[in-house]
């Protein structure tokens, strides 16, 4: 596997392999990365995968400082997955000292983590967009878990007719049905035990909502299981699958998200309904 630290190293790379597959991560890999690096490879192109904590898309508040870091254990499982090509940038190279340019982002980043986290949505398209210029790849994999970031992502790709295909990969979950998340390391044991509850919940309102039930109050029924559960649900809703406008009937394609707070963690979900 080639490590390439500099735009040098990375061109080089780029010239040696041709066109590649690309996983974009930010470390502290789980079987959730493996699993896009399983995708990019199953479609036959050599994978390149990038690994940056990127600053601009944490909050004043959120846990940049001590996001897991983990460079050397994510190579050795980068090149166990068979990757061709890990891209380990700076700090300096992707926000070089006079850099004044980020992408402002309307429809899908609009509502739910757009809203929780002001700036966030910002900061990864930003972020991707560089990704992909240094790059270049020809199609980049990326986790259902993070909905919301799969449309936003499609949506600037298209907007700035970037020439990357965009390809979404299936959650990854534990045997309950928690989601893989580089935070579930956060999670103390009882809390751990309770974090299933928010797949449960969502998986249950998308039945009750295909069988024709009320959608808001199976919204709500949804909101009142995960306070149950010992969390504090931020927003539980039914949204058009692409755009994420809320919608308040069953139209296609529709998705249910959700997130909700257990302790110091932020649970994320979301589940097809239909
Ligand atoms: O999903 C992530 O890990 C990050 O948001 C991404 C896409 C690597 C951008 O920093």
């Amino acid at each position: 596997m080639i490590i390439a630290r500099t735009p040098e190293e990375l061109r080089a790379a780029r010239d040696a392999l041709g066109p590649v597959s690309f996983v974009p991560t930010m470390g502290a890999l789980h079987a959730g990365h493996i699993a896009l690096i399983e995708a990019a490879k199953a479609a036959g192109l050599p994978v390149a995968a990038s690994i940056f904590v990127n600053p601009t898309q944490f909050g004043p508040k959120e846990d940049f400082a001590r996001y897991p870091r983990d460079e050397a254990g994510d190579i050795d499982q980068l090149e166990k997955a068979g990757c061709a090509l890990v891209w380990l940038p700076s700090a300096d190279i992707m926000y070089p000292p006079k850099s004044a340019t980020s992408i402002m982002l309307l429809g899908p980043a609009l509502h739910w983590e757009g809203t929780a986290r002001p700036g966030h949505f910002s900061g990864v398209a930003t972020v991707v967009a560089k990704l992909f210029s240094q790059v270049r790849p020809a199609t980049a994999y990326f986790g259902e878990k993070d909905w919301q970031q799969v449309q936003v992502v499609s949506r600037m790709v298209a907007d700035l007719c970037l020439p990357v295909e965009i390809v979404p990969v299936p959650t990854v979950r534990e045997v309950d049905g928690l989601a893989l998340s580089s935070r579930n390391r956060y999670l103390s044991p009882p809390e751990r035990k309770a974090a299933p509850r928010l797949y449960t919940a969502l998986t249950r309102a998308a039945q009750d909502i295909l069988a024709g039930k009320e959608v808001a109050a199976t919204l709500h029924h949804a909101r009142q299981e995960l306070a149950l559960a010992g969390m504090v649900p931020d927003y539980v809703a039914l949204v058009h699958a692409n755009t994420l406008e809320p919608i308040s009937g069953l139209v296609r394609p529709a998705r249910l998200i959700a997130a909700a707070k257990l302790g110091n963690v932020r649970l994320l979900d979301n589940v097809a309904v239909g």
